[in-house]
């Protein structure tokens, strides 16, 4: 591939968009203000960026990044994307997207909702349980004996190779988790979920149960000192989807 597109210009948006530049891919960035307010960004990036509209970046990508706050999913431009492989990178925050009650009831998983208003697209579910900072500190090349794994899931057995040919170049190897349906399996909380990526999982517990006590409380929370990660390999990453339970909003630390 030579373009990708990548709608959501925030913390996964542009760390996707360096790794992909320096795997010698163009990317076409998108925000919801506008590809003006992006000019700090792309010069930041370099020449192999530049930024659209949302509509611009999912045309000009072989393969697009969606990496916007889930409650804005219904503002994706389902037209432009339609028949394209978009990787989603969405987690649900009721206390940032609006509670929506099919999954809150785990009725569906976050990415179908996307792939309902997306329905032409191909979803692919990944770098969802990853935080952004271990994205660049993980990373590593195929074949590296400490390389990371990331699941992905999917209906459309094509895409997920394409999109698993497209993480490769940025750095992870990755585990097939199943049709969208299973991806509840590395969503917020779950064991595959961010922790087990950490080199201190106990410290980034502490800090999930202080944000919670601080959302709860109204007070600021205090933000945790970056932890340097851990390698995740793929066997270990196969045993904790494969053994985790669904968390639904009404069980989880940070809703
Ligand atoms: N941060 C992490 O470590 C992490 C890890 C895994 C998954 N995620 C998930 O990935 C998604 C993005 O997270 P993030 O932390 O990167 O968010 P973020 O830093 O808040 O950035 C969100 C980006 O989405 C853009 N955006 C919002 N609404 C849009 C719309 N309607 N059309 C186009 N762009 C729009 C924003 O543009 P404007 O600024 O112009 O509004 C901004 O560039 C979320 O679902 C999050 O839960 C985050």
């Amino acid at each position: 591939m030579a373009t990708l597109g990548i709608i959501g210009a925030g913390a996964i948006g542009t760390t996707l968009a360096r790794q992909a530049i320096a795997a010698g891919i163009d990317v076409v960035l998108a925000n919801s203000r506008g590809p003006e307010t992006l000019t700090a960004t792309v010069a930041q990036l370099g020449a192999r960026a530049r930024a659209a509209t949302p509509e611009g970046a999912a045309r000009a990508g072989d393969l697009v990044v969606v990496s916007i706050p889930l409650g804005a999913y219904q503002q994706l431009p389902a037209t432009a994307l339609a028949g394209r492989v978009v990787l989603d990178t969405s987690n649900y925050y009721a206390t940032r997207d609006g509670h929506r009650p099919a999954l809150d009831a785990g009725e569906i998983t976050t990415s179908e909702l996307v792939q309902q208003h997306l329905a032409e697209a191909k979803l692919v579910k990944a770098f969802n349980n990853i935080s952004d900072h271990h994205i660049p500190v993980l990373a590593r090349p195929p074949g590296a004996a400490d390389r990371s794994a990331l699941p992905i899931a999917g209906d459309d057995p094509r895409a997920k190779a394409s999109a698993a040919e497209l993480i490769s170049r940025l750095g992870f190897d990755t585990v097939d988790a199943g049709p969208l349906a299973e991806s509840w399996r590395f969503e917020p909380e779950t064991d595959a979920y961010t922790v087990p990526y950490c080199a201190d999982p106990d410290a980034l517990r502490t800090a999930w149960a202080q944000l919670a006590e601080a959302v709860r409380s109204g007070t600021t929370p205090q933000m945790p000192a970056a932890d340097p990660g851990a390698p995740l390999p793929a066997a270990r990453l196969r045993t904790l989807l494969a053994g985790t339970s669904r968390k639904l909003t009404a069980d989880r630390l940070i809703a």
